[in-house]
């Protein structure tokens, strides 16, 4: 089977600090890949090389065989690779609908010029009202859709931005610690929101965690960094017992039970 994502030799330095160091990796069709490790062991620096929001110093960056390193973030999200933030991000201002027009704008009308195609622009219209009913029912937020989005609770904010990203019509989502800030109730639909994604949407996911309760429940495969390198990758009842893994995190609570 042929990779979905694959990193070859990654590395970034910020000055003298060597972020990502000769990180190599690939995912394959139908994988939920966790990626943990530390604070500020360079998992968000990753996903910022992955989806062209940084330049890595070398190595190389391939999305379904094509090469899309130094990729800039929009070209990397219209072949199908998005990402979510660590924190929740929305447009307060704007309609919880409104917000799902802009993350579907990211793909379905395509550049500037094709503004100008009214037909094109019809289209759009009537199609970006049946399937913003259908995201919004997808993740339960049809009572706020025409609530102001920075009205909403922290975690319907965040599930919204899941929304956004799957409106731009990802092949494969980035999501950088999605629970984060949730509660344990709202952390476990978190989880059962993102296996959906994969088995009703046939999406791949790659997720930065810091919940080992949601990493190790939904994962298929776990690849842990530490100091900008991969230490160990495996399912998670290998990861667990990696030696190497518990040292990196002595003094974090890892939450295991
Ligand atoms: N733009 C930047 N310029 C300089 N240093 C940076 C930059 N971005 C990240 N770093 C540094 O790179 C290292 C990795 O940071 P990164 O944010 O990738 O960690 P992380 O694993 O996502 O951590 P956390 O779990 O806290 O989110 C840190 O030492 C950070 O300070
Ligand atoms: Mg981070």
């Amino acid at each position: 089977m042929s990779a979905v994502l694959e990193v070859k030799s990654l590395s970034k330095r910020f000055g003298g600090l060597v972020a990502t160091n000769d990180v190599s990796f690939k995912t394959e069709p139908g994988e939920i890949v966790g990626l943990i490790g530390p604070n500020g062991a360079g998992k968000s620096t990753l996903f910022n090389l992955i989806t062209g929001t940084i330049r890595p110093s070398s190595g190389r960056v391939e999305f379904h065989g094509k090469d899309i390193t130094g990729c800039s973030p929009e070209q990397v999200a219209q072949r199908g690779l998005i990402r979510t933030f660590q924190s929740a991000t929305v447009f307060k201002d704007k309609t919880v609908r409104e917000n799902l027009r802009i993350g579907m704008q990211f793909n379905r009308l395509g550049g500037p010029l094709q503004l100008l195609d009214r037909s094109r622009v019809r289209v759009f219209r009537r199609d970006s009202e049946r399937i913003a009913n259908e995201l919004l029912e997808f993740v339960a937020l049809e009572p706020y859709a025409s609530r102001p989005a920075g009205e909403l609770p922290y975690g319907a904010q965040k599930t919204l931005g899941v929304a956004m990203a799957l409106a731009a019509e990802p092949k494969q989502l980035l999501m950088d610690e999605p629970a984060a800030g949730l509660n344990p109730v709202e952390t476990e639909q978190m989880g059962h929101l993102i296996e959906r994604i994969r088995s009703e949407h046939h999406i791949d996911v790659v997720l930065v965690e810091h919940d080992m309760a949601m990493v190790t429940s939904i994962c298929d495969r776990i690849i842990v960094i530490n100091r900008g390198e991969i230490i160990a990758a495996g399912t998670p009842e290998e990861i667990q017992r990696h030696p190497e893994v518990i040292e990196a995190y002595l003094g974090v609570n890892l939450e295991l039970d």
